[in-house]
């Protein structure tokens, strides 16, 4: 048996608990039927409920209790819900949330994924025919930007009072996400040629390539990191003669996601702007609620990687079991691919539940089901 793959599960709050809940229940049913060597350690924190407890999100030394697993499988942070309970523990979000910002950080999780694909069954909000085209990656730079957390408030709370915040692009953390976005691209077209499902991106020079990174930049406004990114990208779209390239300004960007977000492939782009343009791409591909998500360290095999959905925490349906938990398991397929980097078996385990999830998806196509009542069918599916 392969070296055993280890786990924290940090179930967060609102629904989180209730979507990592039917993910813990998959992979108990994976792990029976293919003899996974997985191992999983589920941890209070962090949370609200740690916090009223101990006055922190979560223990001092929390960092280093996680750096001893190979993945973190996260479910929502944030307002707990329910919404109409007034005396709800509540903290500010910059509270809440900096959790999930100190594990991307401190595990330097430099890579944010976001796959955004119209799957069969999942709700089309584009009335365009296209749309069922639409499966785009876009590559979040995670670990600096717009996200450093540097700056202040001087005067703070007179007239007077001035706020900074840094926004720091280092040349390193620049060419390695441009480097990865063209990988992932060639790896998506030599996924889509053995599936016979090929895709055709025109370059400027007339020619035509297989797949297309395009970068995402406001370099027209922003022109220090702007054209620092766009001479990264042009040296190193060099290296990938076989990959088109194209640029967008991040306002037409979000334009041109909601015009015709079919003809993007992988989308680079900075912390924040990847951000805003995730919930977009999410609700391309039928909404929060199926719209997975990674933080990954592909660098540094000693650092967990952490696997969360794009959405928070709901507090409006939290502890009702509406949560839906698509988003939640196809995180979770998610992980299992990158834990089986290492192991055939766990990789295996993550494409049945992938083909589960969207067998669930394609079957159902809009039916109002409750959280339990989903994980139940895909888990019949994985038994
Ligand atoms: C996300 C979230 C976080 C982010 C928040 C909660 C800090 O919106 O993962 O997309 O902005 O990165
Ligand atoms: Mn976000």
């Amino acid at each position: 048996m392969a070296q055993k793959s280890r786990i924290a599960v940090t179930p967060g709050d609102g629904i989180g608990p209730e979507v990592v809940a039917e993910a813990v229940r998959c992979l108990e049913t994976l792990r029976a039927r293919h003899n996974l060597a997985l191992e999983w350690t589920r941890f209070p924190w962090p949370s609200h409920a740690w916090h009223e407890e101990h006055g922190e999100s979560m223990p001092e030394d929390a960092l280093d209790q996680l750096k001893a697993f190979d993945a973190i499988l996260l479910g929502a942070l944030g307002d707990p819900g329910p919404l109409d309970d007034p005396q709800r523990y509540l903290l500010p979000d910059s509270i809440s949330l900096a959790p999930l910002l100190d594990m991307r950080k401190g595990f330097d999780q430099w890579v944010c994924e976001r796959p955004a694909r119209l799957l069969p069954g999942a709700r089309q909000y584009l009335a365009d025919k296209r749309a069922k085209d639409i499966d785009m990656l876009v590559i979040r730079e995670n670990s600096e930007g717009e996200y450093v957390s540097q700056g202040g408030r001087l005067r703070k709370g007179t007239p007077d009072e001035v706020a900074t915040q840094m926004e720091v692009f280092t040349r390193r953390a620049t060419d390695r996400i441009i480097r990865y976005g063209f990988e992932q691209a060639r790896q998506r077209a030599g996924e889509r040629s053995q599936q016979d499902r090929p895709r055709q991106f025109r370059t400027l020079d007339g020619r035509t390539c297989n797949s297309q990174v395009c970068l995402v930049t406001k370099r027209n406004a922003l022109r220090y990191w702007g054209d620092m990114y766009s001479e990264a990208f042009e040296q190193i779209s060099r290296e990938y003669p076989d990959v088109a390239t194209h640029h967008e300004l991040v306002d037409a960007a979000c334009m041109k996601f909601v015009q015709s977000p079919w003809a993007f492939d992988v989308v680079v782009a900075s912390n924040l702007h990847g951000d805003i343009l995730t919930d977009l791409a999410a609700v391309l591909s039928g909404g929060m609620g199926v719209a997975p998500s990674c933080n990954l360290n592909p660098t540094d095999p000693d650092m967990p990687s952490m696997f969360e959905p794009t959405h928070g925490s709901a507090p409006d349906i939290a502890g009702q079991g509406l949560a839906d938990p698509t988003a939640m398991l196809f995180t979770t397929a998610r992980m299992l691919d990158w834990l089986g980097r290492r192991d055939p078996a766990v990789d295996a385990a993550g494409k049945a539940l992938f083909e589960a999830v969207a067998a669930d998806l394609a079957e159902n196509a809009g039916a109002q089901r409750g959280t339990r009542e989903i994980g139940d069918a895909i888990c019949r599916r994985l038994a």
